[in-house]
């Protein structure tokens, strides 16, 4: 059991549970707060969103996937907990009433919660807020109209522990205020009372230091490093496997940290996939645009760039992208510090050069790199895992191909740079000719696999279309489907 101290709808909590229960089981069958749905209990559907504050902002989260433990400190927000006391609806809801936005309304609270999450932050990209909320019969289109009319609407103010009042710096909670919704838990008690407020934060299997976490995972490396638990809590929810020693890695600051130095980028391994999103719009564009293809909001705002290498997925959408920029892995065992090209650390399927104790520390990255591009290929444009990923970085000069990275996830059993056909570009000029001589070479790096993604067929033949899309992108024409107009 651990100790972990939260706010839910207003009223800090103090739980003990399991460290793997999740925050779903927990608001469902231990509060009674029913209203956060279970559809795929994968993060898939988005049925099951909830609000989530911490210094960072309001962020939607997908409950079934959060283990307790990552709430340490931070503050939750059901659907049960967003209208007024003195029950003044929300304007999210009010829009969707207004504009017939439900219908069997199963899905309808998971809408409401990423709804309400981007009008707190003032995000008006409908499309891409709702990407990782399923309707099957109400239809998007009323839905995004509620979207738009509830845009102007002022936040409320019976919202007030959006700036988190309660929590201290330490990650305990004291004060009180009403809970809307909720009832009382066995194994959950108002914070103050005994074990509340007075009790210690979580720690052991949340270290809130670097150097804590470095001597307890050299010491232990039997445990299982949790960062947002996208991957990690599908093993639990679907798998129903028990982790012998979770060990979460999202009380540790320094792992948070995105640091300039010169022309580089230090990312923290636990750096979100929304942080590095929005840290790289204004650098590297080609990469910020393929992460608003990474799953959802909601996976986006949990899933990290260390869980996202560390996995060692194939298809993993981050790896390919920094192979082509060149980055520098820092992994740390102990009192050990090494740093290896990214490109080296994966060494066959799922076989990273990672010893036991060791974790990613940090990933850097150039800022300077004109000339990438990157495409994601899957089934649906919106929260789909790639079937074939491409990310180019090209440099031209006097019009020859002065430097080439490129690229590939999907196309092997690990993210993979594509070095016969880069030899096939260097040097020669920057044409469609030079790009045709050079597509038989994409078979001397790849023999890709046929599964329920894509033929190996397929993946051979769109890989060397990128490198034909990429062409085009760095000649200034538009090659996104976003931009592709009738
Ligand atoms: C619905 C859904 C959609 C998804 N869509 C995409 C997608 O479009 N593109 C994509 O690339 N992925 C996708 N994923 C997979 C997943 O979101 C990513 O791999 C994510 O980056 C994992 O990060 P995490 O922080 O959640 O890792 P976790 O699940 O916490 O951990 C993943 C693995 O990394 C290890 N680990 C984590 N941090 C460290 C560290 N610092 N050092 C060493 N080991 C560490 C863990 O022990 C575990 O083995 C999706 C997942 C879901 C559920
Ligand atoms: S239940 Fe489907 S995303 Fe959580
Ligand atoms: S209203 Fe029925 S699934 Fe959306």
């Amino acid at each position: 059991m651990t100790e972990i101290a939260f706010i839910l709808n207003g009223t800090p909590l103090s739980v003990a549970a399991e460290p793997t229960r999740t925050l779903l089981d927990f608001l469902r069958e231990d509060r009674g707060l029913t209203g956060t749905k279970e559809g795929c209990n994968e993060g898939d559907c988005g049925a099951c969103t909830v609000m989530v504050t911490d210094e960072t902002g309001p962020r939607a989260l997908n409950a079934c996937l959060l283990f307790l433990p990552q709430l340490q400190g931070k503050e939750v927000r059901t659907v049960e907990g967003l209208a007024a006391p003195d029950g003044r609806l929300h304007p999210v809801q009010q829009a969707l009433i207004d504009h017939h936005g439900s219908q069997c309304g199963f899905c309808t609270p998971g809408f409401v919660m990423s709804m309400a999450a981007a009008h707190a932050n003032g995000c008006r990209d409908h499309d891409d807020t709702l990407a990782g909320n399923l309707c099957r019969c109400t239809g998007y289109a009323p839905i995004v109209r509620a979207a738009r009319a509830a845009e102007e609407a002022p936040p409320p103010d019976w919202l007030p522990s959006f700036t988190l009042p309660q929590i201290s710096s330490g990650g305990t909670v004291s004060g009180e205020s009403p809970s809307p919704g909720g009832a009382a838990a066995a194994n959950a008690r108002p914070a103050g009372g005994p074990g509340g407020a007075d009790s210690p934060p979580v720690t052991g299997c949340r270290p809130t230091g670097l150097e804590e976490l470095a001597r307890l995972y050299e010491a232990h490396p039997e445990a299982t490093l949790i960062a947002g638990a996208t991957d990690v809590g599908l093993w639990v929810t679907k798998d129903l496997r028990d982790l012998p020693m979770p060990l979460f890695l999202g009380g540790i600051p320094e792992l948070r940290r995105i640091e300039e130095e010169a022309d580089r980028l230090r990312i923290g391994a636990m750096v979100t996939i929304a942080e590095l999103r929005a840290a790289l719009a204004p650098r590297l564009p080609g990469l910020a645009e393929l992460l608003r293809r990474f799953a959802s909001v909601q996976i986006r705002n949990a899933a990290t760039l260390g869980g996202n290498i560390a996995n060692g997925s194939p298809i993993g959408d981050t790896p390919p992208a920094l192979i082509a920029l060149g980055a520098t892995l820092h992994l740390r065992r102990g009192e050990t510090r090494r740093d290896l090209p990214l490109e080296d650390f994966f060494l066959d399927y799922r076989k990273q050069d990672r010893r036991p104790g060791e974790f990613v520390e940090a990933v850097t990255i150039p800022t300077e790199a004109p000339g990438l591009r990157c495409y994601k290929l899957s089934k649906r444009f919106d929260q789909d895992i790639s079937a074939v990923c491409g990310c180019f970085n090209i440099s031209v000069e006097e019009g020859r191909v002065a430097a080439a990275r490129l690229a590939f996830g999907g196309m092997a059993g690990i993210p993979k740079r594509a070095t016969a056909v880069e030899a096939a570009l260097l040097g020669r000029p920057w044409t469609l000719a030079t790009i045709e001589a050079a597509r038989p070479a994409f078979a001397e790096d790849f023999t890709p696999l046929s599964d329920m993604r894509a033929s190996a067929g397929y993946r051979l033949e769109a890989a060397a279309a990128l490198l034909v899309r990429a062409f085009h992108d760095l000649q200034g024409r538009p090659v996104s489907v976003l931009e592709v107009e009738a």
